[in-house]
């Protein structure tokens, strides 16, 4: 490589020639290595070729190509693909790990459509396929696109790989007009032993697992390198659809087979939980026989008008869940222990572990969770491990299932070398050095910095900019990193991300002074940035990393409050009534409530969250669906007893249809539905010349 210069040297014209002509002889170096099995250049010079590629794009991350070499093993930057808005959204499953909670799932079910313990609730129950999943639509009959499951609502354009895989049918006969079906993309192990034995003949480039090579090979921007790697699809569901396949789970996907998709062959119907357990241990069983990797059995209610009742959480539907298999487990020795300062300034130990090989995955790092963990104590002070602490030298235990962070398990005393010591907690933050302090009940040492706790501030910040919350193109985690530390235009709050622009008046010349940004790229950051003042109402939430309020909480809050005035309104007013009003949301406790209080209460948090909202547009919650409901904003009360669906389902239904379900009636309530029996509430309620009406008054108002 005699031509190759300096990175530094570059400009930003020959960066990006560069990029192109390293693209180039990747790609074709890549051809010849995957689709003829004849490589052109050595390992080492490939090697080169990547090592130049990643170095140049470390020094110009906004160069970085849609179509850059360095995202062709593994996960594919989503950019490189268009995007895909599901029309039924493309949700996760709940887990069980054990037979006691498949049992609750059962009661919970029956509880909710007021089932008795005797009637019949069948479910089927069908391996769950360590994979990727994927959503294949036909038009009459012709597959007309195939998108990955993204964040649920909207996924990447996936069409030309899926169109390379054996089991998606590019044509079907007899389907639905409309027909979308959603299933699993897969590696079988012999196929994942012959593509990672071609990966390490030719330069090493292999795949820790068949999921992950089934990820990696989806997501390539090439489909020729796809059509190069041997996927499976298993058809397991469907979303939108033009009409009913039939009218059961098992029927439907007896129809899929039918139309030509390949269905798993355990599926079975199970009647309670003993059977939907003797199949679990049946499918176990067969795991290590079945020539590809499954996680679990899924459950799922069989009649779809139960399904329909039962509806969704948030992310995840009621009437199905995933039992999945115990983890994995492998021991080693723990080198050190690391304390990382999170978003919420708590102190979480890391255990630095001699590498090891847990289940087909390399583990390094493990959790610890906390100090009381180390010291072999879970949360109420029993004992865990006998009281075993975990010292740093030690032999330990991994676990991991799925996705999972791996953790430590156990620890084997009669290998601890002599004259360990047991590990000293830090007491002050490593990052600020401000006092680490324990609040009783919390099971986390947190740094009281705060904000000026720079370790917090950027979690903050990275998670503000994270691909579910704001996502803002060209402004990473490493660039937020860059601009916290900027003397000249720092980014140290949310706010300022939307006053960057403004505050570099001069030309840009604050941002072009720095290396890495132009002319170019800084219009389009201005300009991500400036596509984000629009943002959806539960986006936000998620993003401000309130303690407690994830993805899940942060939907519910969204969908309850539908906008931010009436969030805040409830939030910023008076204590009693915002944890009245909070801990009424299905899914919203009172430990959550009290943190979303005091992230308001707390006066620099409340100033940077007002900075913030003063340069946003915040969408209200979609309530498109749900706009012309009879009952969209109206509050509602129940009471009495109902006799046609359980009170679990009669506010899940009114909150679905846009209304608010409240516990006591007062001046604000709208209408009072009230089963048998209705006491005092229904008294109260004509006393207000509150709306009442019984249960089949509610029923025809919904039109159920
Ligand atoms: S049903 C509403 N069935 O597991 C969600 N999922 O943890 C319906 N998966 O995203 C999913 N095998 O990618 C279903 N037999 C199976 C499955 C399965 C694997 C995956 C799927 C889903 C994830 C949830």
């Amino acid at each position: 490589m005699a031509r190759e210069r300096p990175i530094k040297a570059l400009t930003e014209a020959e960066a990006a020639a560069e990029l192109e002509r390293l693209e180039q002889e990747i790609s074709r170096a890549d051809r010849a290595y995957h689709q003829l099995d004849a490589p052109e250049i050595s390992d080492a010079a490939y090697d080169a070729l990547k090592r130049r590629n990643a170095e140049v794009e470390a020094q110009f991350p906004h160069l970085r190509r849609a179509d850059s070499p360095s995202a062709r093993v593994g996960a594919t930057p989503a950019e490189g693909f268009g995007k895909i808005r599901h029309s039924v959204r493309m949700l996760s499953l709940a887990n069980a790990f054990e037979p006691d909670e498949v049992q609750e799932f059962d009661t919970r079910i029956r509880k909710y459509l007021g089932l008795g313990a005797d009637a019949q609730l069948a479910c089927t129950a069908e391996p769950k396929i360590d994979g990727v999943s994927l959503a294949l639509l036909y038009r009459d009959g012709a597959l007309v696109h195939a998108a990955t499951r993204g964040d649920g609502e909207t996924g990447e354009d996936v069409t030309a790989n899926a169109r390379t895989i054996a089991d998606v049918p590019q044509q079907l006969r007899g389907a639905p007009a409309v027909l979308e079906v959603r299933g699993e993309v897969y590696m079988r192990h012999d196929d994942f032993q012959a593509l990672n034995a071609r990966g390490a003949d030719i330069g090493g480039r292999t795949f820790a697992n068949p999921r992950n090579a089934a990820a990696g090979s989806l997501r390539q921007l090439d489909p020729s390198i796809t059509r190069a790697r041997p996927l499976s699809f298993f058809a397991y569901g469907w979303g939108t659809l033009s009409e009913p396949l039939a009218d059961t789970q098992m029927g439907s996907i007896e129809r899929l087979a039918a139309l030509g998709f390949r269905t798993n062959p355990l599926t079975r119907i199970c009647d309670g939980t003993e059977a939907l357990l003797a199949h679990y241990r049946e499918i176990e069983m067969q795991r290590p026989t079945l020539g590809y990797d499954i996680d679990g059995v899924v459950y799922k209610v069989n009649d779809l008008a139960l399904q329909a009742r039962l509806g969704f959480r948030s992310t995840t539907p009621r009437w199905a869940i995933a039992h999945k298999f115990a983890a994995e487990t492998a021991w080693t020795r723990l080198e050190a222990i690391d304390i990382q300062v999170g978003r919420t300034g708590a102190l979480s130990p890391v255990a630095r572990l001699a590498p090891i090989n847990v289940g087909g995955v390399l583990v390094s790092n493990a959790t610890l969770h906390n100090e009381d963990y180390i010291q072999g104590r879970d949360s109420r002070g029993q004992l865990i491990r006998e009281g075993r602490d975990i010292r740093v030298g030690d032999w330990v235990q991994i676990y991991r299932a799925g996705d999972v962070i791996p953790k430590i398990a156990d620890v084997d005393l009669s290998r601890r070398p002599e004259g360990s010591v047991p590990y000293a907690f830090p007491e002050t933050c490593p990052e600020c050095g401000s006092p680490a302090v324990r609040e009783p009940g919390d099971s986390a040492r947190r740094c009281t910095g705060g904000l000026i706790c720079p370790a917090q501030a950027v979690e903050r910040l990275r998670h503000f900019v994270s691909r579910n919350a704001f996502d803002i193109e060209g402004l990473g985690a490493r660039q937020i990193e860059a601009f916290f530390n900027d003397d000249q235009l720092p980014i140290r709050t949310p706010g300022d991300i939307f006053t960057l622009e403004a505050r570099d008046t001069d030309n840009l010349t604050k941002l072009k002074n720095r290396s890495g940004w132009g002319e170019t790229s800084a219009r389009n950051l201005f300009r991500a940035i400036d596509e984000r003042r629009r943002i959806p109402l539960h986006r936000l939430l998620f993003a401000l990393g309130i303690r407690h309020v994830g993805e899940t909480a942060a939907t519910l809050l969204a969908q309850h409050f539908g906008s931010w005035a009436a969030f805040e309104g409830c939030v910023t007013g008076p204590e009693a009534e915002a944890m009245a009003e909070l801990t009424n949301i299905n899914g919203v406790g009172p430990v959550m409530a009290r943190s979303l209080i005091d992230a308001f209460t707390n006066s620099a948090e409340r100033a940077a969250i007002d900075a913030l909202a003063a340069h946003l547009d915040i969408q209200d919650a979609e309530a498109a669906q749900v706009e012309n409901s009879p009952i969209t904003g109206l509050t509602l009360v129940f009471t009495g007893t109902l006799t046609r669906m359980t009170r679990a389902e009669a506010k899940a239904r009114a909150e679905g249809l846009g209304a608010k379900v409240a516990g006591s009636v007062s001046a604000k309530t709208d209408i009072l539905v009230a089963g048998e029996g209705a006491g005092s509430k229904a008294t109260k309620a004509e006393a207000l010349g509150v709306r009442v009406m019984d249960e089949d008054g509610w029923l025809e108002l919904i039109g159920a």
